[in-house]
C-alpha cells in the first residue's frame, strides 16, 4: 500500500499547502479584531507564547503522528492508542462540521467577488441611483437563501475539483500558486489601505496597549484569563490544529524531511499573515468609519460584519478603483478559503482513500472527493439557508426559544462552529497531549522528529509542554469556548473542564502499562 499512497512533490510544495491550511478566515476575521481588543502587544505576546509552548508542539505531534503511521486520522489513533482509538474519529467529524459553515462563507466571499467585478465593469452605482451600502449588500445577500446555497455550491465544486486532482496534483499544486499570489494582493492592499487619511487609527488600536479603550473602540478591556482562552482559541484553530488536517498532510511528507522546522515555518508563516492581514484591514476599516462620521465603536471589526459589511463599505467609498481594490481584496480571501477548505476535506476523504486501496481496490478518491462533497453541501444547505439566523430557521427558532439565546443556538453557523471549534478541538488537543504524554511517551513523537538524534533541549521543551503545559492550556481554551457559546456563569465552564481534564487525566494514567 505504502507504494500507491500519495505524497507531496517536495518540501517547499507541502509547506505551500501546510501554511494555506493554516491561513483562511480566521486570520482575516478573528485576528486583527481580538489583537486590538485584547491589548494589542498583550494578546500578541499571549498568542505567541501559547503558539511556542502548545501550537508548535501539537503541529510537531501531529504531523509525526501522520508521518509515522502513514495513516489517515482515524487508522493512525487506532495505531497507536488503546485508549484513545476513538479520537480519529473526532478528526472527522470536526473537520466535516467546520465544512458547512466554511463552505457557505466561501460562498459569501464569492458573491462579494462577482459583486465588485460586476461594479467595475458596469458602475453599479448609476443604475441604481445611490450608493450601496454594505449592510444593505449583507442583508439582500442573506435574505436570498437560493443565491446563498447556490454560491456554496461553486464553492464545493472549485474545492472538490482541486481535491480530486489528487496531493500533489491537486492540493499542492493549487497553493504553490495560491499562497504566493495571496501574499502579494495582501502587500496591494496594505499599501492602499495605509495611505488612507486617519489610516494612523486603526494602527493605534491593533498595536498601542491600551489604545482601544482610549481611543474609544471598546467600553472595558478583557481580564488576563479570558484572553488566554481567546488567544488559546484563535491560534488553534488559526494553524488548522486538532481536525485532522494537519495529521493528514504530515502523512504525504518524506522520512528524511525535518519536522521541527517545518513547523516553526508554518506558525511563523500563519502569524505573519494574520498580523498582515491586520494592518490591511484594519486602517481601512476604522479610516473609513471615521471619514464618514461614523463613532468608533460602532465601526464592527469582528467576524462576518466586518469582511461582509464594513469592508464592503472600504471599496464603495474608494471612488473608481474601489471594486478594483475590492475585487483584488475578495479574490485573496477566496484563496484564502479554499485552500483552508481543501485541507479539511482530505482530512476527511483520506480514510476512505486509503481504505480502497489496502482493499486492493485501487485510487478511489475522484469517487470519494465526490461523496464527500455532496455530504458537505447537503449539511451546509441549512447553515446556507439560515442566512446567519436571519431568516428564522435557526435552532432557538426551530426549539421555539424566544428573546436572548446563548450563542450556540442563535444561528446555525455557531451552531456547528460551537460543536466543532468549540468542543471537538480542545477536547481532542487535550486528550492527544494526553495520549502522547502519558498513555504512550513522548519518545514516540521526538523518535519520529528526530529518527533517534533529535537534539536534547528539544526533547525536555517537548516532554514538559506535552505532558503538563498542552493539556492545562486545553482546559483553559475549552472553558475560554464555553463560556462563549453558552454564556452562563464562567466558573461551571472553568469547572467542567478541568474536571474533564482531571478524570481524563486519571483515565490515561491509571492502569498504564510503561513504554520502555
Ligand atoms: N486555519 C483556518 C483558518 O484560520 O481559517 C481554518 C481551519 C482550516 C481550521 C483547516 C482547521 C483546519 F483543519
Amino acid at each position: 500500500m505504502e507504494n500507491n499512497r500519495s505524497s507531496f512533490g517536495s518540501n517547499f510544495g507541502f509547506l505551500m499547502a501546510a501554511i494555506g491550511s493554516a491561513v483562511g478566515l480566521g486570520n482575516i476575521w478573528g485576528f486583527p479584531y481580538k489583537m486590538g481588543r485584547s491589548g494589542g502587544f498583550t494578546f500578541l505576546l499571549v498568542y505567541l507564547l501559547l503558539a511556542v509552548f502548545v501550537g508548535l508542539i501539537i503541529m510537531v505531534s501531529e504531523l509525526a503522528l501522520g508521518r509515522m503511521t502513514r495513516m489517515s486520522p482515524i487508522d493512525a489513533y487506532q495505531a497507536v492508542s488503546k485508549k484513545y482509538k476513538w479520537i480519529g474519529w473526532l478528526a472527522i467529524a470536526a473537520p466535516f462540521l467546520v465544512m458547512t459553515f466554511y463552505a457557505v462563507l466561501g460562498g459569501y466571499v464569492l458573491q462579494y467577488m462577482s459583486l465588485n467585478l460586476a461594479e467595475l465593469s458596469f458602475d453599479l452605482s448609476n443604475i441604481y441611483g445611490q450608493q450601496i451600502t454594505g449592510a444593505a449588500t449583507f442583508s439582500a445577500m442573506l435574505a436570498n437563501p437560493f443565491g446563498c446555497f447556490f454560491f456554496t455550491l461553486l464553492f464545493m465544486l472549485i474545492c472538490m475539483v482541486i481535491v480530486m486532482g489528487g496531493v500533489s496534483g491537486g492540493i499542492e499544486r493549487f497553493n504553490k500558486i495560491g499562497m504566493p499570489a495571496l501574499a502579494a494582493m495582501l502587500v496591494v492592499v496594505i499599501v492602499r489601505s495605509l495611505t488612507l487619511p486617519n489610516a494612523a487609527e486603526g494602527l493605534k488600536f491593533m498595536f498601542v496597549p491600551g489604545y482601544a479603550i482610549k481611543g474609544g473602540f471598546i467600553d472595558q478591556a478583557p481580564d488576563l484569563i479570558s484572553v488566554l482562552g481567546t488567544a488559546g482559541g484563535q491560534m488553534f484553530f488559526s494553524l488548522s490544529l486538532a481536525m485532522g488536517a494537519i495529521l493528514t498532510y504530515g502523512s504525504y511528507l518524506g522520512r528524511e524531511e525535518n519536522l521541527v522546522n517545518n513547523s516553526i515555518t508554518i506558525v511563523f508563516a500563519d502569524t505573519v499573515i494574520a498580523i498582515m492581514a491586520g494592518i490591511a484591514v484594519i486602517p481601512a476599516a476604522v479610516a473609513n468609519g471615521i471619514n464618514n462620521g461614523i463613532p468608533v465603536n460602532e465601526i464592527a471589526l469582528n467576524g462576518p460584519k466586518l469582511l461582509f459589511v464594513t469592508l464592503q463599505d472600504v471599496f464603495s467609498h474608494m471612488g473608481h478603483a474601489g471594486p478594483l481594490f475590492g475585487l483584488i481584496f475578495y479574490l485573496l480571501v477566496l484563496l484564502a478559503a479554499i485552500s483552508s477548505a481543501i485541507s479539511l476535506m482530505e482530512a476527511i476523504g483520506a480514510h476512505w482513500i486509503d481504505k480502497d486501496l489496502q482493499a486492493g481496490k485501487g485510487d478511489n478518491r475522484k469517487k470519494i472527493t465526490i461523496n464527500v462533497s455532496i455530504l458537505i453541501t447537503a449539511a451546509a444547505l441549512i447553515v446556507a439557508v439560515d442566512g446567519l439566523g436571519s431568516n428564522h430557521i435557526h435552532p432557538a427558532a426551530l426549539l421555539g426559544i424566544q428573546g436572548s439565546v446563548p450563542d450556540f443556538i442563535a444561528d446555525w453557523l455557531d451552531f456547528m462552529d460551537c460543536w466543532s471549534e468549540g468542543i471537538a478541538m480542545p477536547l481532542g488537543a487535550m486528550l492527544m497531549a494526553l495520549m502522547i504524554g502519558w498513555e504512550r511517551s513522548p519518545k514516540l513523537i521526538l523518535d519520529e522528529v528526530g529518527h533517534g538524534n533529535h537534539s536534547s533541549f528539544f526533547a525536555k521543551f517537548y516532554t514538559l509542554c506535552i505532558r503538563y503545559v498542552a493539556p492545562v492550556v486545553m482546559a483553559f481554551v475549552l472553558a475560554g469556548q464555553m463560556i462563549g457559546f453558552f454564556g452562563g456563569p464562567d466558573i461551571l465552564w472553568y469547572a467542567l473542564s478541568f474536571a474533564a481534564l482531571a478524570g481524563f487525566a486519571f483515565f490515561t494514567i491509571n492502569g498504564r502499562e510503561k513504554e520502555e
